[in-house]
């Protein structure tokens, strides 16, 4: 007998979040749904088969279906999670949906985090900034193994927005960059080909929109799905804010 027969079969009980900000006559409520669980089912495929058998005005996002374009953050019981990497056989029969809270709502569980991660992009100046001008006939420069590693890390974020969705600041505080915010400028930071100084990072990091904002409940290290080494960016930045800023006192210390 396989696995999936031996198995019991569940009656799986929906209660979604439904709300359309377009429409004046919606109100925001929960809407109940009742599927049978099939094997290996993941969020992705019961609410495909909700909105197939049962409303096809439900909204989600999905694309990729396998952890990798961000599109279908999701509050699941309370706690961010992609829809197409949460199989239903790792929850309970009664199953709450919710869109991630901090991103503008597109209507029930689709979120707008395009808007938002661009924005944090633009604050926090996320691209190499080069001095000299980019020479196409340069040698290329080899990167140790260690540290291109880091940035390769760093670089796996998927801006699903589950980490912004569980951070206690970011819930409160829109202009904070949050944690895939600090990954993004720790990326740069990091990399050898963006010319900033220390004192230009200053600027971006030590300050409340920045890491110290951060009130270090550290849900977003736990949550993320890419399992990115968020509590090492934030040790990361706070070492590089403050030698920056005892390399200011020193500078000031010298000149007085
Ligand atoms: Fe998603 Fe992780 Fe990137 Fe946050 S850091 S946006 S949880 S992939
Ligand atoms: Fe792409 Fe889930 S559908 S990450």
């Amino acid at each position: 007998m396989t696995p999936e027969n031996n198995a019991k079969k569940r009656r799986l009980h929906f209660e979604i979040f439904r709300y359309n900000p377009e429409d004046p006559d919606s109100k925001p409520h929960m809407q109940s749904f009742e599927i049978d669980e099939l094997p290996y089912m993941s969020l992705f495929m019961a609410l495909n088969e909700i909105r197939e058998t049962q409303d096809p005005s439900l909204q989600f996002d999905f694309a990729c279906r396998s952890a990798i374009c961000g599109s279908c953050g999701m509050m699941v019981n309370g706690r961010p999670a992609l829809g197409c990497r949460t199989q239903t056989s790792d929850l309970p029969e009664l199953i709450r949906l919710h869109p991630l809270p901090v991103f503008k709502l597109v209507g029930d569980l689709s979120v707008d985090t395009g808007t938002w991660f661009r924005e944090m992009a633009e604050n926090t100046e996320a691209w190499v900034h080069a001095k000299e001008a980019f020479d196409s006939d340069a040698q290329e420069e080899r990167m140790d193994d260690e540290l291109a590693q880091a940035i390769y890390d760093s670089d796996r974020c998927i801006e699903c927005g589950c980490c912004i969705a569980s951070c206690g600041v970011a819930n409160v505080k829109s202009d904070f960059a949050g944690p895939a915010g600090l990954n993004r400028v720790a990326r740069f930071a990091m990399d050898p080909r963006d010319t900033r100084e220390d004192s230009d990072w200053f600027e971006v990091i030590s300050n409340a929109q920045g890491v110290f904002g951060c009130i270090g409940m550290m849900a977003c290290h736990d949550i993320c799905p890419k399992e990115l080494p968020l509590l090492e960016v934030y040790a990361y930045l706070r070492r590089k804010a403050l030698s920056s800023l005892f390399a200011g006192n020193k500078d000031r210390d010298h000149a007085a």
